[in-house]
């Protein structure tokens, strides 16, 4: 059977509302990268976290530098930011390629930053979230 984890690491809870979501569409449990800084095996990790003057959290990438390809396979990456682009983790993606772990996707979907965007990711960016996860989770 196929393992699957969801961490997240966050600021203004965003992410970990996001992570919730997704560990309950697909009945995993969502860890914060502060509570769990060990790595646990997956065949299938998703990596949730918001983008913060362009960057990840370093608690995030502190995480992922820690990662091995022989634990963790495949990653999602799920990203909530004010910005519109496609790939918004890049340093956290950069990391996952000098390890040789395959990013298969970046869900992405709206966070918000003082006035911008107030609001999101509202409950309908969060069940569009949660139900695109758990079809790459259904489908890897
Ligand atoms: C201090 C701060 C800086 C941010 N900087 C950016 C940024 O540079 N680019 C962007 O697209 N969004 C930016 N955002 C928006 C966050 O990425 C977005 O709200 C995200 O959902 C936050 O996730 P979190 O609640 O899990 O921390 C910033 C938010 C905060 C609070």
């Amino acid at each position: 059977m196929n393992q699957i984890g969801v961490i997240y690491a966050t600021k203004t809870s965003h992410s970990q509302r996001l992570a919730a979501a997704i560990g309950e569409a697909i009945q995993a449990k969502a860890e914060n990268v502060t509570a769990n800084p060990s790595p646990f095996p997956a065949d299938l990790l998703f990596i949730v976290g918001g983008i913060y003057a362009g960057k990840s959290l370093p608690e995030l990438i502190n995480y992922v530098e820690n990662l091995d390809s022989s634990q963790v396979k495949k990653v999602v990456l799920v990203t909530s930011s004010v910005s519109t682009s496609k790939r918004r983790q890049s340093d956290t993606r950069k990391v996952l390629k000098e390890k040789g772990i395959e990013v298969i996707e970046e869900i992405t979907c709206p966070g918000s930053l003082l006035f911008l965007k107030l609001g999101r990711p509202n409950a309908s960016d969060i069940k569009n979230v949660a139900a695109r996860a758990k079809q790459i989770a259904e489908n890897h």
